[in-house]
């Protein structure tokens, strides 16, 4: 039974207690979204006030919480099947779809490299409708079944990786195998073939430059104008962030045209991606070939680090609280065929989902700095006003149910390990954007 309560929608990037009201709020000039004057919260501000991790994560709870609660932001709620993908006015009735109503600050695009035109960045309605239609169809859970063969693929790889780095070094770093299993799986299924990292097994250009994506990205949106400072000003923070943004734009053009590619080597056999019908408007000429390389550029960053940074604190969490261990590894052992589960298996799980839902409530990878647009007036939430933003929501949650249930299937005396110094201020989360640990490690041993 859901309860109507009212809670108070996040201003633009407030956290201020109460009523959010546009009246006491200052303008940005810049964008003319309405932004609160006082109690501000970003990834930015927490950059520019060099504040701890502890502090961002006392913070990133009260935004995490809130924002999961109004339903703006990430969260179980987020990524759960909502009850309600509407908006609700203060009585109660049901209103227009509630990310029409409360439409995407300014922020997004500055968080995105200039004149980028994405699914993400864009504040335009009608556009950002026109690109959901063109990517929800590949992102709905019947389209994905077609894809598990895939998905499962890249999960056995990362394990298999894990228990070699195990036996070779005594630990296994799960930060760098996950992150590197859902590149490799956004990259198959998006443009018809893997990154290859889960092959190449080492970190490359392209991989720090994912890892520091959300960094490069708080860097945009405080210093909008860095690209072009960096000509004349020689920091070093610049120029590193100006040739990781062109390198993004570049990877993101590459990979599009290794789909082309593909296409032409072997019309008659076209594997169906997660952009076919973006694709096919292109080939339509309804569609550029720069939005086609700008939604590529959001698929790789949005669809990568959520997902692996989600199951690294997962595999942490779950490892330092033994009883969650013993019991996820007893619902394993008695619901799950020793082989050949999929899928329709893992969803029936409500001890797994419940610790994937938890995961997300506590290290919700995005949970702050998305901010919105209050509508004039203020409004007031009540919680059955949730809504799924999210487009890779279900593509999440089947890679999060696999990986965790192959995982700890794999490595049932999982623990977080010692070795080189590994210890818990690795796991401190970081929020430039994206929640992250400090340490970019998480070694884990099994033996
Ligand atoms: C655990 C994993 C994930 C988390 C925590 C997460 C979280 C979020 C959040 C908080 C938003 C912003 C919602 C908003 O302000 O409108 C979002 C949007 C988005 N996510 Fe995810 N996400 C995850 C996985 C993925 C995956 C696998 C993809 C695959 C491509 C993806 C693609 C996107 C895109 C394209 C958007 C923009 C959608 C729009 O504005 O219409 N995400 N995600």
């Amino acid at each position: 039974m859901l309860q109507r309560r009212a809670y108070p929608v996040l201003s633009t990037t407030s956290i201020g207690i109460g009523r959010v009201r546009p009246g006491r709020c200052g303008v940005d000039p810049a964008t003319g979204d309405r932004r609160p004057a006082a109690g501000v919260f970003t990834a930015t501000n927490a950059l520019r006030l060099g504040m701890d991790a502890p502090a961002i994560r006392a913070v990133v709870h009260v935004v995490g919480t809130r924002a999961a609660v109004a339903g703006l932001c990430v969260g179980s709620r987020l990524l759960s099947s909502p009850p309600s993908s509407h908006g609700m006015s203060d009585n109660g009735r049901r209103g227009a779809p509630i990310a029409n109503v409360y439409l995407k600050a300014g922020f997004y695009q500055k968080l995105v490299p200039p004149g980028v035109s994405s699914v993400f960045s864009v504040r335009d309605t009608d556009l950002h409708r026109r690109y959901r239609r063109l990517l929800s169809g590949g992102m709905s859970e019947s389209s994905l079944k077609s894809m598990y063969p895939a998905i499962e693929a890249n999960v056995n790889l990362a394990i298999q990786n894990m228990r070699e780095e195990m036996e070779k070094r005594g630990a296994a770093d799960v930060f760098k195998w996950w992150m590197f299993m859902a590149t490799d799986i956004i990259g198959e299924l998006t443009f018809g073939e893997s990154f290859r990292m889960l092959e190449q097994k080492k970190k490359n250009q392209y991989s720090l430059d994912l890892e520091n994506a959300p960094f490069i990205g708080a860097l945009r949106a405080t210093f909008p104008s860095f690209l072009y400072i960096s000509k004349f000003l020689p920091l070093p923070v610049f120029k590193r962030a100006a040739a990781a943004t062109m390198r993004h734009y570049r990877d993101a053009e590459e990979s599009v045209a290794r789909h082309r590619r593909l296409e032409l080597a072997d019309p008659t056999n076209v594997k169906a991606t997660l952009f076919s019908k973006l694709y096919k408007a292109e080939d339509d000429e309804q569609l550029s070939l720069k939005e086609t390389r700008d939604n590529a550029l959001a698929y790789i960053v949005a669809g990568s680090d959520t997902t692996s940074n989600t199951l690294t604190y997962l595999v942490w969490a779950v490892c330092r609280h033994p009883h969650v261990k013993k019991a996820l590894l007893n619902e394993l052992a008695s619901f799950l065929p020793s082989h050949g589960f999929g899928d329709q298996e893992l969803k029936q799980l409500p001890y797994l989902n419940g610790v994937i839902d938890e995961t997300l409530r506590i290290y919700g990878a995005a949970a702050s700095a998305l901010p919105r647009v209050v509508p004039p007036g203020g409004r007031l939430l009540l919680v059955a006003a949730l809504a799924v933003t999210c487009i890779g929501v279900h593509l999440a949650r089947m890679e999060l149910r696999l990986a965790a249930a192959k995982f700890f299937r794999a490595f049932p005396e999982a623990n977080i390990s010692g070795l080189e110094g590994m210890s818990d201020e690795d796991m401190e989360p970081t929020m430039y954007f994206l929640l992250s640990p400090k340490g970019k490690r998480c070694l884990v041993q099994a033996y």
